[in-house]
Order: C-alpha cells, then structure tokens, then sequence
C-alpha cells in the first residue's frame, strides 16, 4: 500500500482515538494484561515486516558500497586526508546539485554547522533563539555555542515540528515589535533574534507558516535539517527554504561521512563568509599565516567529504529502500488499534529517515515497557528524546506552553530504519522480475 494513501487514514485513526485512556483494544491503560497483549502484537508486526534480518537489529546502519573504499583509498594514496583536498569542494558541488541550494559549506560536524549557521544569522551574545522544545539536544546546544539563550516553543502533532499557531500565540503573550524592526522578549528584555525549525526524522516541518510568522515579527528563519538529506516540502529541498540551513552526516544519519554537516544557503555572502570562519579566518595565501579574526577550525576533512561524494552517488536508491521499509510498517500496523506509525504530511516527501511508532495514549511506563520487549526480542528501538526544558542545563531558559511536546515525548519510539531492511528485498524482487521476464 502507498504510503500517501495510508496518511489521511493514519492521522485520522490517530485523532479518532483522542479521549480514550488505553493504548489498544479499548481495554484500560492500568489493566496489565492489555498491555502485554499490545506488546506481544507490536513485537509480533516488526517481526514480520523484519522477518529473515539477523537480530540483533539496530535502529539505523549506513550502507557503504559503490566508489566509498576507493575514493577513501584514493586520499590516502594521494596524501590529501585533511581539509585541503579535492573531495571536500566536489561534496559541496554535489551538495548544491542535490538540494538545490546555491551555496554549501561543508564542516566537520552538524553541530558545528548549526553554531555557524546561528553566527551567519547574525545571533549574538544574550540574544534569544527560539526552537522546538522537541529536538535532538544538538539544536539547543548550538545556540548556546553562540552564546545565546534557547526560548522553547510546541510542536504540531503530524511532523512533530514547530507549530505555527502555537508560535504565533506565544510570541502575543511575551514578545514586541521594536522601532528598528526587531523583536524583543518583553519579559526578560532580551531580543529575540532567529528560529531554528527542525525537520523530525526527516519529516517536513511546516516552514512555510514558520516562514510567516517569522517575517511578521522580524525572526531569521534557520533550518536544522540535520535528519532530513533527501526531503522536501512543497518540491523544495529541506534547508533551503530558511536563510540558512543545515544537514548532518553522522554515523546514523541516511548517509555519512563519519561526523560532518553542511550549511545550506542561497547568500553568496554569507556562504563566503562561512568558509573563511570554518577555516580559521586564514587568508588565501600559498604560505603565510595570516588570520584576520577569531575563528574555527570546523572545516570537513578530505576523508569524510570522499566518503560522502560516494554515497550521494547511490542516496535516491537508499531513499527508495527506506520508503519501502515505511510502506510495509504502515501496512503492518493498519490494522492495529492504538498504535500508528508516523508519515509524510500532504505537499511533502520525506526522507523516512526513522521510523516511529506512535502510540496513542499510555506513559513513560508503558512505553518503557514495551522498549524492553522490542530489545528482548532483539529490535534495538529507541524513545524519542527527551524534551529539552526537562534536561538539567536548559531548565531555566524561556518556554511557551508546551502540551502536544509533553504528550508524544512519551509516546513515541524509533524502530529499526536501515535501508538494508528493504534493499535486499527490492535486489529480491528485481531479480525475480528479471527471471520472470527471461522465461
Ligand atoms: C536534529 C539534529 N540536529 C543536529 C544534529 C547534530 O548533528 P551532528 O551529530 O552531525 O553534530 C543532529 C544529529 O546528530 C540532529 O538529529
């Protein structure tokens, strides 16, 4: 079944089950036999849509064939391991070619990338940046690399990215419109200068109503598109549509570089001025060292950017695979009352980065609960994170009201998402085609 035609379908079973109390079944959260019962019946879906995978099973590995050892061989060959070597500036043409972007810079890591892009956005020292209070910690960490303050704001329950309304709202409550068109949080008095949408799991973020909300009270629009290589909203790439954006290529990410990121931009200015400060603000010069201002050292090496030129080369057949696997959770779990997996919302392709479960209502317990039998039964899942304003560093920073945050942090889980889960059956499938046609 497709996965578009399962998303109406999937929200509405979602929403229709609003005010019940149990997670399955209409039996009662604290009846403990409904819940194992539940249990049993997610393990027994993953089962069979994993069925024939060796278990242990991770949450995401990436796939290395193609030209990867031989591009890497080839810096080690040629002695251009660090950033100076030519796989670093042919990833960054590759980067553009694929998303669309004008301008890329790619950097060590996806933290860095977004600390960069914060810098570029023109946030300083005591400013305010408002972000999801559902991210991965990375997104608020970077803001206060920049020395700013992360404002948490809710998130809408389809993509599990920004709210606009709720955004909007809350800027009413604490927020004005200053006389230089800037916009200053009233009850702290410091200025809020930027927004960082984050696109879960690689599932469009509604950017364009951030977008507006952001150009009413005069915000920089950045996008944390470190999950989302591959995903687009309205036929745009994610991380362009922002004044910067940024993506990540970590070890779990659809593809990897080892650790590296980039940032996205279609500012020609502000993509020079990105490469001069990830390279240490040195200037161009065959041997003197000569920098002209505090800077990083957070340029991508030649090996990781070699790594990522060969995987760009096979990214849109892993996003097929990874489709695939989605198709077949959602169908696996259609017919499973209190659960559903998370899709694309209307407009957007998403990269189906992670695959989570949904439940619709339980707690932390049940949810716990279940993690420990999909570990048992040798699916390594993972819940979602948790919400920034509960970790100990960012108890005090600024916050809206955050309901639909607080209700799925304890709902979600990430089960397994390679690509491999789905390519050995699409080889399958390609090679039955192929004797079926010989016959
Ligand atoms: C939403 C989000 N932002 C930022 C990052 C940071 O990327 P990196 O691990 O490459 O520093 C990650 C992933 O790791 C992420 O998932």
């Amino acid at each position: 079944m497709h996965i578009v035609a399962m998303h109406s379908e999937a929200r509405a079973r979602r929403h229709g089950a609003c005010g019940r109390r149990d997670w399955g079944d209409g039996e009662h959260i604290m009846n403990p036999h409904a819940n194992l019962k539940q249990i049993e019946r997610i393990v027994e879906r993953l089962e069979r849509v994993l069925a024939g995978h060796p278990r242990p099973i991770p949450l995401h590995v990436p796939t290395f064939r193609g030209n990867c050892a031989a591009y890497v061989n080839e810096c080690i060959e040629t002695g251009w391991v660090s950033s100076a070597g030519a796989f670093v500036e042919r990833f960054e043409a590759d980067l553009v070619r694929y998303t669309g972007a004008k301008h890329t810079v790619a950097c060590v890591n996806g933290t860095a990338a977004l600390h960069m892009a914060l810098l570029l956005a023109g946030v300083k020292p005591g400013d305010e940046v408002i972000c999801p209070a559902l991210t991965f910690v990375a997104t608020a960490n970077a803001i206060r690399h920049a020395e700013a303050m992360p404002h948490f704001v809710d998130v809408e329950p389809q993509a599990l990215g920004i709210d606009p309304v709720a955004l909007e709202r809350h800027l009413e409550d604490v927020a004005r419109r200053e006389d230089d068109g800037g916009c200053l949080n009233a009850s702290t008095g410091r200025p809020i200068r930027a927004v960082v949408i984050m696109h879960t799991f690689g599932h469009p973020a509604d950017v364009d109503g951030v977008q507006a909300v952001c150009e009413k009270w005069g915000l920089t629009l950045v996008e944390d598109a470190a999950e989302s290589l591959g995903s687009y909203t309205n036929g745009r790439h994610t991380g362009t549509i922002g004044r910067l954006g940024v993506l990540s290529f970590n070890g779990n990410k659809v593809i990897t570089t080892g650790g590296g990121g980039a940032i996205l931009t279609n500012d020609a200015d502000l993509a020079t001025r990105g490469k001069h400060l990830t390279t240490t603000a040195k200037q161009p010069h065959p041997w003197a060292y000569v920098h002209d201002e505090v800077a990083y050292n957070y340029r991508m090496p030649n090996l990781n950017a070699a790594l990522g030129c060969a995987q760009l080369e096979y990214l849109d057949e892993l996003l097929v695979a990874k489709r695939r696997l989605a198709e077949r959770y959602v169908e696996a779990f259609s017919d499973l009352e209190g659960v559903s997996i998370m899709v694309e919302p209307d407009g957007c392709r998403s990269n189906y980065w992670l695959n989570a479960l949904v439940l619709e209502h339980g707690t932390e317990a049940d949810r716990d609960a279940l993690l420990e039998a999909l570990h048992e039964a040798g699916f390594l899942c993972r819940p979602i994170w948790e919400p920034m304003h509960r970790l100990p560093m960012f108890t005090a920073c600024p916050r809206g009201a955050l309901p639909v945050t607080e209700s799925f942090a304890a709902r979600v889980v990430n089960i397994p998402s390679s690509a491999h889960l789905a390519t050995s059956d699409i080889q399958k499938e390609i090679t039955s085609a192929d004797a079926s046609a010989d016959v």
